[in-house]
């Protein structure tokens, strides 16, 4: 495995890879990697002949006073990993080689970018967005991998690769989660050890609103007020949104019947903003 940091020698070892003939897997990552990001990297080696682990903390994707500075970095760690796991190359580029001085073009995915995690974090699917289609330009991957855990990501990401005629194929892998049930995320290790054992109660509130859900309730009010009732239990946690909404354009649900929706939420406990969610399906046919 080959661990590289610029883009001349990125088409140097893809043109090789392509010259044999060989289909690309992009697994795009932000380092401090965990079994999540694994199991990404294990499909992406199963189903593609050549795999390429993006290693970049991107710092569009973070606003004033976000973790940039912090989020933690370990790419030897990652390398040894991502080694073990079969892949063939890890790019790990400067924020220079990424976005050199006089840097002006960013992608926007409008109207789904600026609800739910988008309203609170201003310009982060933005960043996210433009990175991805700087890596999808780069690569040129055959498929790219993503986790259901960032479900708006996926689906920005999918409605751009469809307005923008990206010939890359999106799979997304269900989310990984600790024995717990928490979400597995490289900022779980910001949690103390009180705000992890309260960290669960995303888990146990999507958990319980599938019940609810399993049971026939159907009215999405309901449901989000027993979400907000388990978190708000939970004392080091702050609820920043519980959204019921269409699966497809993001917008707020009141009934869920018949619909595709996805039940999502972020909450900080303590400094750190975590992210959960689950997808159902109750059109006709689903879910009964
Ligand atoms: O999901 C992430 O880790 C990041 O948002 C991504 C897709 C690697 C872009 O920086």
């Amino acid at each position: 495995m080959f661990t590289i940091h610029t883009i001349e020698e990125l088409r140097r070892h893809l043109g090789e890879a392509r010259a044999a003939g060989k289909s690309v897997g992009l697994v795009p990552t932000m380092g401090a990697l965990h079994d999540g990001h694994a199991a990404l990297v294990r499909r992406a080696v199963e189903r593609c002949d050549y795999v390429v682990v993006s290693i970049f903390v991107n710092p569009t994707q973070f606003g004033p006073g976000e973790d940039l500075d912090r989020y933690p970095r370990s790419l030897e760690g990652d390398c040894s990993l991502v080694d073990q796991l079969g892949a063939d190359l890890v790019f790990a580029p400067s924020a220079a080689e990424m976005y050199p001085a006089g840097y002006r073009t960013h992608v926007e995915v409008e109207g789904l970018s600026n609800v739910l995690c988008g309203a609170s974090r201003p310009g982060h699917f933005r960043g996210v967005c433009t990175v991805v289609a700087k890596l999808f330009n780069l690569v040129l991957p055959d498929v790219a991998f993503f986790g259901q855990k960032d479900a708006q990501q996926v689906i920005i990401i999918q409605r751009m690769v469809t307005d923008l005629n990206f010939p890359v194929e999106l799979e997304v892998l269900p989310t990984v989660r600790e024995p717990d049930g928490l979400a597995m995320s490289s900022r779980n290790r910001y949690l103390t050890a009180s705000q992890r054992a309260d960290a669960v109660c995303l888990f146990r509130a999507l958990q319980a609103a599938f019940e609810m859900i399993t049971g026939g309730e159907r009215n999405a009010g309901h449901i989000r007020s027993r979400i907000e009732a388990i978190i708000n239990d939970a004392h080091t946690a702050e609820i920043d949104y519980v959204e019921i909404v269409d699966a497809d354009t993001l917008e707020p649900l009141a009934d869920l019947a018949d619909r595709q929706a996805l039940i999502a939420l972020a909450v900080r406990v303590g400094q750190t903003r975590l992210i959960d969610n689950f997808a159902v399906d109750l059109t006709e046919g689903h879910g009964d």
